[in-house]
């Protein structure tokens, strides 16, 4: 764990925890021979799920949302290097992806398969987040992350000892109906809602991946540097009492190389798969 020093932080004090979410979030989804899941083209998520049924040796199908553009990216490349079967949906079809009609038909084509939701955030994703705060070996106040579908937020806060409080930092636009999948993701895990959370929807930067000069470089920039950026303007706000002790949950590395994924077995990056 580094400490961020920043002028603009005043008596704040930020600590980063690097830490894999997608990991954590797969840990407790983990058993059924074949997996499903949902995401874009450039989803960190499908990576993970491919890289795990790889490992474990499961089988992996990603629904991906669009049409497919040949030669893939590099992201689908590397899922389908690690073995996972990919298919398309048309945009409209993908805002119904979590409906019957569409599962049915999956199920349909892909047999008995378990199906995650985009992200991967659902009940065993928020228990597997859960875990997070029990390894940090700082003492803080308030635990922030980024958030996207809402499943590591929820885990975070429910796995938090008392007197602490978490705060996300939304990377959609319009995205207050997140507070209200943070709480139904608690709700499916746990019964209840804690209410140690909260969620900040004002660093979106214009909507999911849009990017702006004003983000740290030095940060991932889908998810990590907008969170950076609220949690320093907040400080710098006074939004926050002095000395408050904050960590912010690194999830992601700058600009993702390909590299650093690391290489599936057998996978040869000179090929174009
Ligand atoms: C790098 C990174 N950070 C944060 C998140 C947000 O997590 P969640 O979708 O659980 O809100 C994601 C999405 O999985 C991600 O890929």
């Amino acid at each position: 764990m580094e400490e961020m020093r920043d002028p603009r932080l005043g008596t704040v004090r930020l600590f980063l925890k690097h830490d894999d979410n997608k990991a954590r979030k797969l840990k407790y989804n983990l058993g059924h021979p074949r997996v499903l899941s949902f995401g874009g083209a450039h989803s960190g998520h499908l990576r993970a799920l491919a890289r795990a049924g790889m490992e474990h040796g499961f089988e992996t199908i990603g629904v991906v949302r669009g049409e497919e553009r040949l030669p893939l990216n590099p992201s689908l490349a590397y899922a389908k290097a690690c073995g996972m079967r990919l298919t398309y949906l048309d945009r409209a079809a993908y805002r119904l992806k979590h409906t019957a009609p569409v599962l049915d038909g999956l199920r349909e084509r892909f047999g008995d398969v378990a199906i995650l939701p985009e992200g991967g955030s659902n009940a065993a994703a928020v228990r597997g987040c859960a875990e997070l705060p029990g390894e940090i070996d700082v003492d803080y106040d308030l635990i922030c992350c980024p958030v996207g579908t809402g499943g590591t937020l929820a885990g975070i806060a429910a796995g938090l000892p008392e007197g602490k409080r978490a705060l996300g930092f939304a990377v959609l636009k319009g995205a207050a109906f997140l507070a209200d999948e943070v709480a139904r993701l608690q709700r499916e895990a746990y019964g209840e809602v804690s209410g140690n959370w909260d969620l900040d929807l004002d660093y979106h930067f214009g909507g999911y991946a849009k990017l702006s000069p004003s983000l740290d470089p030095a940060f991932e920039q889908v998810y990590v540097a907008k969170m950076i950026y609220g949690i320093v303007d907040r400080a710098r706000q006074g939004a926050f009492a002095p000395g408050t002790r904050v960590v912010a949950v690194v999830t992601g590395q700058p600009s993702t190389p390909v590299a650093s994924w690391g290489a599936p077995t057998g996978f040869d990056s000179g090929d174009p798969r």
